[in-house]
């Protein structure tokens, strides 16, 4: 999943937050309240749940996985709260059938994974070394998914590069990237493509671009301010197409699949409807965004204000180019048109209104965007400080999809909600009413004419939270992450969640409103086992410390 927390951007939400609350009471807001809409999805809509490979797989050194660039970021000290690392994190490796299991239990349509492209490419070079083993594995998944009529959805790249490609070429920094990509993706479509038909070339491109190479956040951890970004963008964007075409011409007619990217971005809404300055902000924050990457794949091109604000901060700089690379004819014609579908990642909302920055000083992505987001305070704030509960930024999120890029096939890649650091009440109360407004969103959407197809849970376990490390938990299942077995236990967002799938989507107001009610029966028992759980996993630790402390002689 994606996380902006950049220390710049939250700087401006909290500060203006502050001034404009003290003025104003976010008066607008009050229209945009809209009322739940009872009905359902249409048939053969697809429910599922996600995850990646570095966030849930563990097993980082096993049966021949070579490095990724997160193995290598987490190992450093300082980089991730409270120095964890994704080791182990929920032994997937080893607890698929268990998985997939509770999966059923949940009659999902769909489950969204990764590959880790190191797992089965230890050196990342398809002519060095093909990991067999890193292949069985994924292969035993599959299998296993469809004789559960789970269908898989499959991320070829959710940011775990070979640490080999970073350190020899500078990963996204590098067009070289943009084949051995293609060599990675078409291996996995040889081996693979036979049994899966949905791929995701690429999940959330604007944060590894962002986070990783321009503040330096998450993996490889790169601070190239101004310039990292829009290369890795580049190289990000060719590689896709490259990939696309490459399933075209080779695997399409064989295997019938489709090829889309996930991309992943909040909904920017003006702060004052009637200014045209805040109008023209916002369509720079989404057109900064997600427009970024869509754009080209839909239109041949970057979006006309991105060309227009870096081009002209960059003059300004004295610089004699763009920081923003150009694309040539060949490539605007070779890209356009390279998305069966698009993957969509939401999860917050934010006001925009207009700022000016001068160039020169500091140049950024951040700043090249003459811009400033803010929070309404009123805004439910459940879990991460950056995820507010903002339901109709998703309605409108997907209609503009719709209406700028000529109503693509979309499904939901990622939606959902964390909840604060050290709570373990699987009650988890905010995230049932979460998912019903975005889902109830999302049905008006489809009601608009949107074309979902289907819609992701983020996530189906807590897991591994990227820079936040485990101490954000996304999960629909509590992952116990002190014990060694990585126990799950079912929140009570599962049985809701349940609900929603076995009805698609939500018949009526006296049914509906029977759910929580009915899925909080069951998770104060859950919350009882975790407790006794914990209270013996203590209890075995205390007891390890006193035959540490006084051994038992019997062996003499
Ligand atoms: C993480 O590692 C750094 C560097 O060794 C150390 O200063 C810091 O205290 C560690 N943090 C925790 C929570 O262990
Ligand atoms: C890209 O990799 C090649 C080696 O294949 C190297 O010669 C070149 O300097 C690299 N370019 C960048 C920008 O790092």
């Amino acid at each position: 999943m994606m996380l902006q927390q950049c220390i710049l951007r939250t700087y401006y939400v909290l500060a203006l937050v502050l001034c404009i609350s003290a003025s104003e009471d976010f008066a607008w807001t009050k229209n945009e309240k809209t009322s739940f809409f009872y009905g359902t999805f249409p048939t053969g809509f697809s429910w599922g749940a996600g995850s990646s490979a570095y966030q849930t797989e563990g097993a980082w050194n096993t049966d021949g996985k070579g490095m990724s660039i997160w193995d290598a970021f987490a190992h450093k000290k300082g980089k991730i709260f409270l120095n964890d690392t994704g080791d182990s994190s929920c032994e997937g490796y080893f607890k698929f059938k268990d998985d997939i299991t509770l999966m059923k239990d949940m009659k999902l349509n769909h489950y969204r994974f990764s590959i880790s492209w190191p797992r089965i490419l230890p050196s990342g070079l398809k002519n060095e070394h093909i990991n067999e083993k890193g292949i069985k594995y994924y292969d035993d998944l599959i299998n296993m998914l469809l004789e559960n009529k789970i269908t898989p959805i499959v991320t070829l790249y959710h940011w775990d590069l070979p640490q080999v490609l970073q350190e020899k070429y500078g990963g996204w920094q590098n067009v070289s990237m943009v084949n051995h990509f293609n060599d990675f993706a078409n291996l996995c479509f040889e081996r693979f493509g036979n049994r899966v038909k949905y791929w995701i070339t690429f999940n959330n491109p604007w944060s590894v671009a962002v986070e990783g190479y321009e503040t330096g956040e998450h993996a490889p951890g790169l601070k190239l301010k101004g310039t990292g970004a829009y290369k890795a963008a580049h190289h990000i964007i060719k590689a896709h197409a490259k990939v696309w075409h490459t399933y075209d011409m080779q695997w399409r007619s064989k295997q019938k699949g489709l090829v889309g990217i996930s991309l992943t971005a909040d909904w920017g809404e003006p702060v004052d409807i009637t200014n045209q300055r805040d109008i023209e902000a916002a369509e720079r924050y989404i057109q900064f965004y997600m427009g970024w990457f869509a754009t080209p794949l839909f239109n041949g091109d970057y979006p006309q204000v991105m060309k227009d604000y870096i081009g002209r901060k960059s003059g300004q700089q004295g610089l004699g180019a763009s920081r923003l690379p150009v694309f040539s004819p060949q490539e605007k014609s070779y890209i356009k048109g390279t998305c069966d579908f698009l993957g969509l990642g939401h999860f917050t909302t934010r006001y925009i209104t207009q700022k000016n920055y001068p160039s020169g000083l500091g140049d950024s992505y951040f700043t090249d965007r003459d811009l400033a987001e803010l929070v309404d305070p009123q805004w439910p704030d459940p879990g991460s400080e950056w995820l507010y509960s903002v339901p109709w930024g998703f309605r409108r999120l997907l209609n503009f999809v719709k209406t700028q890029y000529a109503n693509p096939m979309i499904y939901v890649t990622e939606n959902g909600v964390s909840e604060k650091m050290l709570c373990t009440d699987l009650c988890d109360d905010w995230r049932m009413q979460y998912f019903k407004d975005y889902i109830n969103e999302l049905l008006k959407a489809i009601k608009d004419g949107v074309n979902v197809k289907g819609y992701t849970a983020w996530s189906l376990l807590d897991n591994f939270e990227w820079d936040e490390g485990y101490s954000e938990r996304f999960g629909l299942y509590y992952v116990d992450f002190r014990n060694k077995n990585k126990p799950r236990y079912p929140k009570a967002s599962v049985q809701y969640y349940k609900r929603i799938i076995s009805s698609n989507g939500f018949p009526n107001q006296r049914e509906v409103e029977s759910w929580k009610r009915k899925a909080v029966e069951t998770c104060s028992s859950s919350n009882q086992l975790l407790a006794a759980a914990r209270r013996k996993s203590q209890g075995d630790q205390e007891h390890a410390g006193m035959q540490k402390a006084w051994p038992v002689h019997d062996e003499v």
